[in-house]
This record gives structure tokens, C-alpha cells and sequence, in this order.
């Protein structure tokens, strides 16, 4: 199970470490990566470093991805950040293709597939964001989205592939409607995309299903199915560490 928080452009340093602290007085972290049970941060840019030292100085087995990064490797891109400079302060994995990105930055389907190529050249792990909008469910378009917005992302992980890499790649299923509303989707609906990625990717597509959108201590325990979800994608409710540690107690137990 891998639980993503994304902390968009929130937190300061101070705040980093204060929420660090908090988590730190948990003492099942270790138990918890053994099951295979994994918190990922995702920070702005300027904290990766910073966010790693303290990870490590408290001995805390997180997960550290970035929230974009750069199509390119290196030139002249001013205020960009490519794959190699993640690599470089030892993130694993980047989100790519947040509905934020694609809705107040332009990002296209193409930019997210060239992203991918770079992420996955770099052996980073990309957390690929999809879903539709409100407006598109309505109008009964909601899979025509999935689908164009997975499949020239999924030919690219199928090059990388061809080259004899297996980097794993997870989709973040994140309908619009349900980011940052109060309104999660229902596990039905879940249910509906994974069938819907094996239907048309295949099973290894399906088996890297994420959920996103009003993640909360509520809304989690009715989405947690094991068969259909390897885990979930948190904006606002993984702000506050203390909600952190209600989930994974909630979802993951006490017992070892
Ligand atoms: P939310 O955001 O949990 O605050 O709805 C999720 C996301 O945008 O990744």
C-alpha cells in the first residue's frame, strides 16, 4: 500500500519539522514497511533535500516524490526541474500530470507523456494523475477521458520497458470533481476504472491503481479494497500529521 501525501504548495520548514516530530512518536513505521505499507511525501521543490535530512536524522522509512518536474534534462529552462536533479536529492518517484497542472499550467497529455519518458529514463517512479471533470461525467465521457489520457503515457511505458527497465508506474485516478470538494468518489466508482484499465491496458496497468480527491479519515475506510486499489493519493487531509496517523491506524491496525 502506498499512502501519497500532497502537500501542493503548502508547509515552511518549520512546519516540516514540527510534522516529522508528531509522526516521529509513532513507533510502528518500521512494522508498517514491512507489510509493505509505505507513507510517501511529496513536498514543494525547495524541501526535498531538506525533508530527506530530516527523514533520515529520526530514522523515519518514508517515501519521497516530487509534485512536477521539467520534459527536459538540462538548458535553458528557467525556474524548470528535471529528472536527474530529483534523482539528485534522492526523491524516488514524481507525481506527473496533476489535474492542477493540466488546468491553471496547460499541461497536455503529450507534456505528461514526455515527462514520463524523462522520469522513467532517470529510473524515477511516476505517480501518473488521471480523471475527469465534472462537466465530462455528466456528459457520459468519463472513460473516453481515462483512456486518452493513459494511452499515449502507457505506449511510453511500454518503450521504457522495451529497453529492459521495470520501473514501476502507479495512476493516481483523481476525478476533478472530488479534489479538494468534500466529495470523494465511491468505491463503485473505483471499481469501474480499474475494470475499465484492465479492459484496456492490461492487468500490470490495473494492478498500479491509486485513488484520489477528499481522501479523509471518513472516506478512506469505504474506498480501502485491496483487489482494486494499491493505495491512495492525499491533498489536504495528509496536511496535518496527526490525520495521518488516524488513518494508518484506521486502515493498517495496531497489530504486527
Ligand atoms: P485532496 O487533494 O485530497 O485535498 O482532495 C488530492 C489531490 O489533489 O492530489
Amino acid at each position: 500500500m502506498l499512502m501519497i501525501a500532497n502537500w501542493k504548495m503548502n508547509m515552511s520548514r518549520k512546519e516540516i519539522v514540527a510534522y516529522l516530530d508528531t509522526l516521529a512518536g509513532e513507533d510502528r513505521w518500521g512494522v508498517w514497511n514491512e507489510r509493505e505499507i509505505r507513507l510517501v511525501l511529496c513536498p514543494p521543490f525547495p524541501y526535498l533535500d531538506l525533508l530527506r535530512k530530516e527523514c533520515v536524522r529520526r530514522d523515519l522509512p518514508f517515501g519521497i516524490m516530487a509534485q512536477n518536474m521539467a520534459a527536459f534534462d538540462t538548458g535553458p529552462f528557467t525556474g524548470e526541474v528535471s529528472a536527474g536533479m530529483l534523482r539528485d536529492v534522492a526523491a524516488e518517484g514524481v507525481l506527473l500530470g496533476h489535474s492542477e497542472r493540466r488546468q491553471y499550467f496547460g499541461e497536455t497529455d503529450a507534456d505528461v507523456t514526455r515527462k514520463i519518458e524523462r522520469a522513467l529514463a532517470f529510473g524515477l517512479v511516476p505517480v501518473v494523475c488521471f480523471g475527469e471533470t465534472q462537466e465530462e461525467r455528466d456528459r457520459g465521457d468519463a472513460s473516453v477521458v481515462w483512456s486518452r489520457q493513459i494511452a499515449p503515457v502507457w505506449e511510453a511505458v511500454g518503450r521504457d520497458r522495451a529497453e529492459g527497465r521495470a520501473t514501476p508506474v502507479f495512476w493516481a485516478y483523481e476525478p476533478v470533481w472530488a479534489i479538494g470538494t468534500g466529495r470523494a468518489a465511491g468505491l463503485a466508482d473505483v471499481r469501474e476504472v480499474s475494470r475499465h484499465l484492465r479492459k484496456t491496458f492490461g492487468k500490470e496497468c490495473a494492478r498500479g491503481l491509486l485513488y484520489g480527491g477528499s481522501v479523509n479519515a471518513e472516506s478512506v475506510t469505504s474506498l480501502f479494497e485491496k483487489e482494486t486499489v494499491r493505495g491512495f493519493l492525499v491533498g489536504g487531509a495528509f496536511l496535518d500529521a496527526r490525520t495521518v496517523l488516524c488513518i494508518f491506524d484506521r486502515l493498517f491496525g495496531r497489530e504486527s
